[in-house]
């Protein structure tokens, strides 16, 4: 439970706000690098952290990502000529590189030097891992991309998507790293994970686990990059079965996963305080992905949901009650909704598009949101207070994994699974062609 201000403190990223501070200290992920796919091509809108922005790919390749208002009438440069290393907006051609400097301003007279009076905002971007990354925070504290694993494996490795979210970034992410809904959201009513009709990858007996032992113990332990979650459920006499989500501060998840499984991130970047882009990655550290992974991927199996044709926006959603099958609910699964990420939609966006945080009873099962969401409130007060959140400066720290894995009950978890937890992705290394 939070108090009103709590909340507010927690889920409000505008600029100027104690989280959005916290936020725009850390490179943050804004578009695929696929929207932009090539130089001079059309711009996109970018909403990020309550801020009307727009991206464009210049003549040299690199991204500008600018205010969405041409100063002039405030009309959108959205409408704009992508063209000569800047940005024309249509209504009197006033022209803008990547650095919002003016470059010309064709409707004033040649001797006016009006243009070198006007500058807009521009962010600073990089593009890494498939991803186009922004920095909207003070340029004295430009702080260090997070080093993912996923960022570095070649790009057979690896598949992402996008998709609109329609509540705030909070409560999604506190999905994320609650270990212990799997068992009841996703499961059918044979006690597994449900696989929607789609191949389920991996090995699944492990997770089997989960539905012997339906309350897992939570141990959460503080790292440098956010949080090490285990849950710890009753396995065998002598064993339990740990599954351990890593959570990245300010809002990244690494789902547990047995050792050889394909991986898989989860980020959550708030549009405004209302609705998030949800991010989704998955890698393979060994192996290019499969043609079977890739095509249930892409075909809106379980892991990624079918979205309506040229959007990011998934067919099953609010409107149509995430079409919701209630006779499926009652032969087949636990929800009568299909697939992993619309179930998860269905639960969070119900909550309101911010969840009501006064009315909540936690139990035990809710440790790491608890823990996550003093993280990142301390983080935001002492940020206030002049202190810089360590992890946004050490990209380093961020090169683990999650794991899930089956250990004697008298070894501690990042004792016993401590290579497990260690990203070790080499490129020299990596396999890159067939399986
Ligand atoms: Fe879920």
């Amino acid at each position: 439970l939070l108090t009103k201000e709590k909340n507010e403190l927690l889920t409000q990223t505008d600029s100027g706000t104690p989280m959005g501070e916290l936020f725009r200290r850390y490179w943050i992920p804004v578009l695929l690098s696929n929207e932009l796919p090539a130089k001079d091509c059309p711009p996109v809108e970018v909403n990020v952290l309550g801020e009307e922005l727009v991206a464009f790919r210049d003549s040299e390749g690199k991204v500008g990502l600018i205010d969405a208002y041409c100063p002039h009438r405030t009309a959108k440069l959205f409408w704009g000529r992508n063209e000569d290393c800047g940005l024309r907006c249509v209504y009197h051609g006033w022209k803008f590189d990547r650095n919002g400097n003016c470059l010309d301003m064709p409707s004033e007279p040649p001797e006016s030097s009006f243009k070198e009076k006007v500058k807009i905002t521009s962010y600073a971007t990089q593009e890494m891992g498939g991803m186009i990354w922004a920095y909207m925070g003070p340029k004295e504290h430009v702080s260090e991309l997070p080093k993912m694993e996923w960022m570095l494996v070649p790009d057979t490795h690896r598949y992402m998507m996008k998709f609109h979210i329609e509540c705030n970034f909070m409560q999604s992410m506190e999905g994320d790293i609650d270990s212990s809904h799997s068992a009841f959201l996703h499961s059918n009513l044979k006690g597994q994970i449900e696989s929607g009709g789609s191949k389920m990858f991996g090995r699944e007996k492990l997770r089997q686990y989960s539905f012997k032992d339906m309350a897992p113990r939570f141990f959460v332990t503080d790292t440098d990059y956010g949080l090490l979650i285990g849950a710890r459920r009753n396995a065998e006499e002598d064993t339990y079965y740990w599954r351990v989500t890593q959570w990245l501060m300010p809002t990244y998840s690494f789902i547990p996963k047995e050792p050889g499984d394909t991986y898989q991130c989860n980020m959550r970047i708030p549009i405004d305080n209302h609705s998030h882009w949800f991010f989704r990655i998955m890698w393979n550290p060994d192996r290019p992905l499969s043609k079977e992974e890739l095509w249930d991927y892409e075909n809106g199996g379980n892991i990624f949901p079918e979205v309506n044709p040229g959007t990011f926006h998934s067919k099953a959603n609010k409107s149509n009650k995430y079409l919701i099958d209630r006779s499926l609910q009652k032969s087949l699964t636990f929800t009568g909704i299909k697939g992993i990420p619309i179930q998860d939609q269905a639960c969070t966006e119900s909550m309101g598009t911010i969840a009501n945080r006064t009315k909540e009873r936690l139990g035990t099962s809710d440790t790491a949101i608890i823990q996550a969401r003093r993280r990142l409130i301390t983080a935001a007060l002492q940020l206030l207070e002049g202190h810089e959140p360590y992890s946004s400066y050490h990209g380093d720290s961020y090169f683990i994994r999650s794991t899930a894995v089956t250990l004697p009950r008298d070894i501690e978890v990042d004792k016993g699974a401590k290579e497990l937890l260690r990203a070790h992705f080499n490129r020299n290394e990596a396999r890159t062609n067939g399986e």
